[in-house]
């Protein structure tokens, strides 16, 4: 993993293998960078030139032992104008990737002046930036990469810059935790996995860890949950992780994230093609659990609860069937017509069980619910659906300075019409393939009462994609989608 080191010094004596800095379009310096050796002034000119600014561009100029660096690197930004919340991060990414390309065993990147971008947040997306994209996950190669570089920010005045790279560095963790997980194969990964890394992290990180075993799913009367897991030989497991940072009767924030470890559709099998990626059908779950490890690493002064229910969705002559008809966590049924909406009914217990013992201030679950919101939204927006207008504005807010977006869809009551069932309270389909994200999502409301509430669908965002827009900080995989956003969300709260 990268390492992060902070330094308040001159760029000019830095003694590095690579030192970079900042381009703007088509300027002639380099930011926060003055006085360089009148000897390869020259080549930084003409380099400079080449460069152009160009946004994501990456020129090296050897110095040939004129100055304590040995490389500089210059990282184009494009327009000034054009600078978003982004920009840093992406570019910190090139100049990453560069480093890793060259074998480095260190480079230093040079803040921008703040006149630029406040250089709290400069420092921090240069580290998520670089953290990010240099995170192969290569667990099952017998070939490993190489060594990953050190990265030493270089900043005019350190203040409390120092304890802003160390959160951002414990984000980007928190990232990493959520994408190595989600990328483990299903014959490695199952429900019960992912339970000993939730007690593996509320070890270390001092919180309590509760899990539910298929028994006392049954007996508690999660329903949904037992029906789900029913038909594999990996038992579904509840697994539950409270961290108490805030005061003792707060009520804290519901987490809940979708981990279905593999999903084949269960009798209404999903035809073959891409079905592989149905591993990554538990990123909601993974997602909490790298908040959970994050957030308690950051000793954020919120209450906070995850609640991850998880699954392998499978035919067998166990399974559960088209025409079920099941008794949810709530006491509401539900009639099953396809096995394959499995997602909403193992939700649905989970959001009740949230709802019920903790009454929390809000709820936030995340899910890879419905290949509808693919179709919708693409591969770079997560859809959300929410029945308060507070609770969405955060999350849009958070939206904006992390960069991981979303976009809402509506819930009226003509859509919760769209799931009422004959012989049931709803049924687990819409009609047809209309608005498929949202009757899942309607499916989601009924399992609670009045809490603030909103549902994060990242099926198009949870790995990447056909049509994903490609990011160095977004390696091959998954891509820890909603860590950054929610870690915002509880910061700012
Ligand atoms: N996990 C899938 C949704 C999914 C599909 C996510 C492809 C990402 C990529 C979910 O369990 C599912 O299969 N949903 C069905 C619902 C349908 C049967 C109403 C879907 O979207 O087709
Ligand atoms: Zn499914
Ligand atoms: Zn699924």
């Amino acid at each position: 993993m990268l390492r992060v080191k902070i330094e308040n010094s001159n760029p000019v004596t830095k003694k590095t293998e690579m030192l970079c800095g900042f381009v703007l379009e088509n300027s002639d310096k380099i930011l926060g960078l003055n006085k360089i050796n009148s000897k390869i002034s020259d080549s930084i000119r003409q380099s400079l030139r080449d460069n152009e600014g160009v946004f994501g561009r990456v020129t090296i100029v050897p110095t040939n032992n004129k100055t304590p660096a040995k490389r500089i690197l210059l990282a184009g930004i494009g327009k000034k104008e054009k600078i978003t919340n982004d920009t840093i991060r992406f570019v910190s990414g090139k100049i990453a990737q560069k480093a890793s390309e060259l074998k480095l065993k260190e480079f230093s990147i040079i803040t921008p002046p703040s006149f630029l971008i406040e250089p709290i947040s400069s420092a921090s997306q240069i580290t998520e930036g670089c953290k990010l994209t240099l995170n192969k996950f290569d667990n099952f190669k017998s070939k490993k990469g190489g060594p990953v570089p050190n990265l030493t920010i270089l900043v005019s005045q350190s203040s409390k810059n120092s304890k802003d790279i160390k959160n951002s560095e414990i984000i980007s963790e928190g990232v990493i935790f959520a994408r190595n997980i989600a990328n483990l194969p299903p014959n490695e990964c199952t429900p019960t996995t992912l339970a000993t890394f939730a007690k593996i992290i509320a070890k270390k990180n001092k919180m309590k860890c509760i899990i539910f075993s298929p028994n006392e799913l049954k007996k508690k009367g999660f329903g949904g949950i037992t029906a789900v897991g029913q038909g594999s030989k990996n038992e579904p497991k509840l697994i539950v992780l409270e961290y108490m940072g805030g005061k003792q009767n707060e009520k804290p924030i519901v987490l809940v994230g979708k981990a279905v470890t593999f999903d084949t559709g269960g009798i209404s099998l999903k035809p073959g093609e891409k079905m592989d990626e149905m591993k990554f059908d538990k990123c909601g779950g993974c997602t909490v659990l790298g908040i959970m490890k994050a957030l308690s690493e950051l000793k954020l002064p919120t209450n906070v609860v995850g609640i991850i229910p998880s699954v392998e969705n499978m035919p067998s002559g166990e399974s559960y069937r088209p025409g079920d008809i099941l008794k949810l966590y709530n006491g509401k049924t539900a009639e099953i017509l396809n096995t394959d909406a499995e997602g909403r009914v193992i939700l649905a217990d989970a959001l009740a069980y949230g709802e019920k013992q903790y009454s929390p201030k809000a709820i936030i679950d995340f899910a890879t619910l419905t290949g509808a919101c693919i179709i919708a939204l693409g591969n770079n927006v997560a859809a959300i659906v929410s029945n308060n207008d507070k609770l969405k504005q955060k999350i849009n807010e958070s939206s904006k300075r992390t960069t991981e977006e979303v976009w809402e869809l509506p819930l009226n009551n003509d859509y919760m019409d769209l799931i009422k069932s004959d012989v049931a309270d709803m049924k687990n389909v819409g009609i047809g393939r209309a608005a498929g994200t949202i009757t899942a999502a309607a499916f989601l409301r009924n399992a609670i009462e009045e809490t603030p509430w909103i549902h994060i669908d990242i099926a198009g965002v949870a790995w990447t994609q056909a049509a994903t827009k490609s990011k160095p900080y977004n390696p091959k995989g998954a891509t820890g989608f909603g860590v950054r956003l929610i870690l915002d969300y509880l910061k700012k709260i």
